[in-house]
């Protein structure tokens, strides 16, 4: 039996009169690379920010490796295994790469004096493989706010990989980042989240993207998954052409 790393049962969310999750029941299983498609405004975010405890859903419940994680708060779903990146990266600008790396890592320690030197309460070796494994190694004594966008990007991820995630959860990895970069950044991110055995789910516009990584598409559709399955299967649906893909 496969058992299921993160599953939802009937999460449900409103903003007032905007039903944001309806109803939604979601089963993800070990090694899979999920895609995450829809219109602005279809929910994928709300969906994300639930499972990761940034928001409370109004009715459901959310299962991650067997353990109720509903209502559970962000930090402790990250200590669970649940790593995560946000449309924007959320960097600590005035401090170095490897500080942000550093400060990640010791964020989920649960006891850490006050005085203890950041380098002696987390791992440096592990901050440096995995600085490494995202192509940031050059890079580690910049200051993060002066990096280009693409590596931006790879520093948030290099954030929540340095705390060993069983899962990473992306919210639009590629988003302000040229069409001419994304493809690199989507192969360093992939390589790396492969090599470190994560599962993933990733949120993204850009149907050749999906079609290149993915092997699982939901699309999203007014706080819905319209459609599951093989991307190639989900990207010809009537239903998810017209109202996702709009051609
Ligand atoms: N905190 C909030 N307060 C009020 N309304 C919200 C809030 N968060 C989301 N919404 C609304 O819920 C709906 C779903 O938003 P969500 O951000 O999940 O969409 P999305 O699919 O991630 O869109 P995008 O592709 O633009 O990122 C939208 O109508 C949005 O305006
Ligand atoms: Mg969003």
């Amino acid at each position: 039996m496969t058992a299921a790393l993160l599953e939802t049962r009937g999460i449900s969310l409103a903003f007032g009169g905007v039903v944001a999750a309806e109803s939604i029941d979601f089963t993800l299983t070990h090694g899979e690379r999920l895609a995450v498609v829809g219109q602005n405004g279809a929910g994928k975010t709300t969906f994300i920010n639930i499972c990761t405890g940034h928001l409370a859903p109004s009715a459901g419940t959310v299962l991650f490796d067997g353990h109720d994680i509903t209502n559970h708060s962000s930090r402790s779903i990250t200590r669970r295994g649940v790593g995560r990146t946000f449309q924007l990266p959320q960097i600590f600008s005035e401090h170095t790469v490897r500080e942000c790396l550093l400060l990640a890592a010791s964020s989920v320690k649960r006891r850490r004096g006050f005085w203890v030197p950041l380098e002696d309460a987390v791992d440096g070796q592990d901050v440096d493989e995995t600085l490494d494994l995202l192509q940031l190694a050059g890079r580690a004594r910049d200051v993060a706010g002066s990096l280009p966008g693409g590596q931006r990007k790879l520093l948030d991820v290099a954030m929540a990989l340095v705390l060993r995630p069983k899962l990473m959860i992306m919210d639009e990895p590629t988003s302000g980042v040229s069409s001419d970069e994304k493809h690199e950044l989507m192969r360093v991110l992939m390589r790396a989240l492969d090599e470190r055995g994560v599962t993933t789910i990733f949120v993204e516009h850009d149907i050749d993207i999906v079609r290149r990584y993915a092997t699982r598409l939901c699309a999203w559709i007014a706080g819905r998954i319209a459609a599951d399955g093989p991307p190639e299967q989900v990207l010809s649906d009537p239903v998810v052409v017209r109202n996702v893909i709009g051609e």
